[in-house]
């Protein structure tokens, strides 16, 4: 039987096979919820950059530049990290590079170990749950967390996503137990819950309540967002 496995910092990598595994990356706020809604909205890839230099450098091999610090646009930037940008379809067909301060990092960290690196969001739960189910391979998921440090919003997606894995799925991993069991008794709750993560309330102090909520609402796309090629697209098996 497959399993489930949940990093929760990219900091804590090295203790993690990660060879072999279907890596989910979640970045609630936002990076991840922006880049499924990008996809969602008919975007047809997103390349994904470390850092802001060789972002910007991409808008002369006519990428549209995405780059976001510390929950703000990047100076110099057309778009910064919101879901919102994307929804009316603005950007449908285009090509993104996009640079994130956590969201970027987890992925390049990954991309070259994982069998699949697969996008984590609460906005498309039920379909990346689908399709790992369907895939019948190991799951590792990496939350994104802040510069190293444990989040609550990503860490309690891991937990939202393993009930729906378990039990056709594995584990006896306690960092996916204890987050299994802290959904559990706040899934109900989850806006509210989650109104007192540090993140939330960096964004808060920004004015972007609009894509807190947004990256709450669930199961609003039926897409699954996968890195091929080194850039992520839409899986085209769904
Ligand atoms: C990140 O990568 O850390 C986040 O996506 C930050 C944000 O968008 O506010």
């Amino acid at each position: 039987m497959a399993t489930i496995e949940t990093c929760l910092s990219p900091d804590l990598l090295p203790l993690h096979e990660v060879a072999a595994k279907n890596v989910v990356i979640v970045d609630i706020f936002r990076a991840t919820s922006t880049m499924v809604a990008a996809l969602a909205n008919g975007v047809s890839s997103i390349l994904p950059i470390m850092d802001l230099e060789s972002c910007r450098a991409k808008a002369s091999e006519g990428y549209v530049i995405a780059g976001e610090r510390n929950g703000k646009t990047a100076s110099g930037f057309e778009l910064g990290n919101s879901p919102l940008a994307y929804t009316n379809g603005q950007y449908a067909g285009k090509r993104i590079a996009m640079t994130t301060t956590n969201g970027t990092v987890a992925i390049e960290k990954t991309a070259s170990f994982a069998n699949q690196i697969v996008l984590g969001a609460f906005i498309n739960l039920e379909s990346t749950a689908n399709y790992l189910l369907e895939q019948k391979e190991d799951v590792l998921i990496v939350c994104a967390g802040w510069k190293g440090k444990f989040n609550l919003e990503d860490s309690l997606y891991a937990g939202a996503l393993a009930k729906l894995l378990v039990p056709r799925m594995h584990t006896d991993c306690d960092a996916t137990i204890a987050m299994r069991s802290l959904y559990e008794s706040n899934e109900h709750r989850l806006k509210l819950f989650l109104s007192q993560a540090a993140h939330s309330k960096r964004l808060q102090n920004h004015g972007i309540e609009e894509d807190i909520d947004f990256c709450l609402t669930l199961n609003q796309y039926s897409v699954v967002g996968v890195v091929k090629g080194g850039e992520l697209v839409v899986n085209s098996e769904n």
